[in-house]
């Protein structure tokens, strides 16, 4: 550990395998992952058809570069477009940042092009979150991600408290408006479907492009292949990462229209024959948990335990927040987070925190039956021990 930079607050366990929805450490103590590594972790551990795809493409060629066709890149963009249901664009890259930093410069190319002034302002929500590279930093609205030490911050964006404000607020220099429609980060929130779907009307008669980050709540993960169809709105940008790979490193911006043309964009690694592969793979096997009916019944089976625990321990929570696998419990004193965050650790479970008072819960979408039973009886002695 001491190589490394001070970046993370780390818990000293070291995880070496896992098996679904369960992980374990060096000592061989295993623990129910409710974390998912950050809704990475779509298909669980050790998939065997993820692994197999993973062995099978990397005897065979890992990388190329874009200088030539990449196969499994065309078949996952044409995937992704059938999964929406309408026609977009692909661009692959390595994070969600990198998506989102694809999204910003679409969007800043669109207002350049389109215009007879150039438009170039993008408004975002204060709670949100996207990314941590200097553009989409500065995206993020929350103040304490804009410290002076890492200041001047790029120009070009503007945050409100809510989808009201931002509607108030769109003028002629606007270009995008850019949104989480469930917040992960800020508190696993998700956002109003009237308010959404008024502002996406907005936009797209005044000729602003919407763009929703879907780097956490994409990919099945709130019951759609995208949040966006949840809320009956079809976004001109959406941004994906997270458990697009299973776990292999990718980021993908989804565009209505082809705005970029040579030179404007690229990616060394981004949608080389590994993460692509591996993501087609992911996205088969989700689509065919998601068509047996699996994965509803997994989050009912998901929010019927959390309701629970709210319903069973008032003195603790306050109430549930999210959608689908993306999950809140809102603690009454956030001194106690921390508390059932290390708890739960003690006792084998792994969950997350969001804000300052969110235990957060992002499992492997294919967990089992019994691996919810079991990581539910370990929280519930976590509780008890609060
Ligand atoms: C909504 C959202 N956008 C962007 C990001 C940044 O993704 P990455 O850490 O892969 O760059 C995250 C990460 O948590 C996220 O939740």
């Amino acid at each position: 550990m001491n190589f490394l930079m001070d970046t993370y607050a780390r818990v000293d366990i070291a995880l070496v395998k896992g098996e679904g929805a369960k992980v374990f450490d060096s000592s061989g103590k295993n623990y129910i992952d409710f974390g998912g590594g950050i809704g990475v972790s779509s298909l669980g551990y050790a998939n065997k058809k993820l692994v197999k795809t993973i062995e099978k493409q990397a005897k065979s060629i890992i990388h190329s570069s874009n200088l030539y066709r990449i196969l499994p890149q065309e078949e996952l963009a044409k995937k992704m477009s059938e999964l929406l249901g309408y026609g977009v664009y692909a661009f692959f890259c390595n994070s969600g940042a990198e998506a989102n930093e694809c999204a910003i410069k679409l969007a800043r190319k669109y207002g350049a092009v389109n215009f007879d002034t150039k438009k170039y302002e993008i408004l975002t929500l204060k709670n949100s979150f996207h990314g941590r590279t200097m553009a989409t930093l500065k995206a993020t609205g929350q103040d304490k991600f804009h410290p002076e030490m890492f200041a001047p911050y790029i120009d070009g964006f503007k945050f409100y408290d809510g989808i009201d404000e931002i509607i108030e607020n769109l003028d002629e220099k606007t270009v995008a408006v850019m949104i989480e429609l469930v917040q992960g980060e800020g508190g696993v929130k998700p956002l109003d479907v009237q308010k959404v779907q008024k502002l996406s009307q907005i936009l797209e008669e005044k000729k602003i492009l919407l763009i929703t980050d879907e780097v956490q709540c994409g990919v099945f993960r709130t019951g759609e292949f995208v949040t966006s169809k949840l809320y009956g709105i079809k976004p001109d940008i959406i941004t994906f990462a997270k458990g697009l790979a299973g776990g292999v490193p990718i980021g993908a911006c989804l565009s209505k229209e082809q705005i970029f043309s040579y030179g404007d964009h690229g990616s060394t690694f981004g949608g080389n024959f590994l993460s692509t592969a591996a993501a087609n793979t992911t996205l088969y096997e989700l689509s065919k948990f998601k068509a047996s009916g699996k994965l509803d019944k997994n989050i009912k089976r998901f929010t019927k335990y959390l309701d629970k625990m709210v319903e069973n321990h008032p003195n603790i929570f306050v109430s549930r927040t999210g959608l689908g696998l993306m999950q809140g419990l809102v603690v009454k004193d956030s001194l106690n987070l921390d508390q059932i965050y290390k708890k739960a650790l003690e006792n084998g479970l792994l969950v997350l925190k969001s804000g300052s008072n969110i235990v957060r819960f992002l499992p492997p979408l294919t967990i089992s039956k019994d691996e919810i039973k079991e990581g539910f009886k370990r929280f519930k002695e976590t509780l008890n021990e609060i």
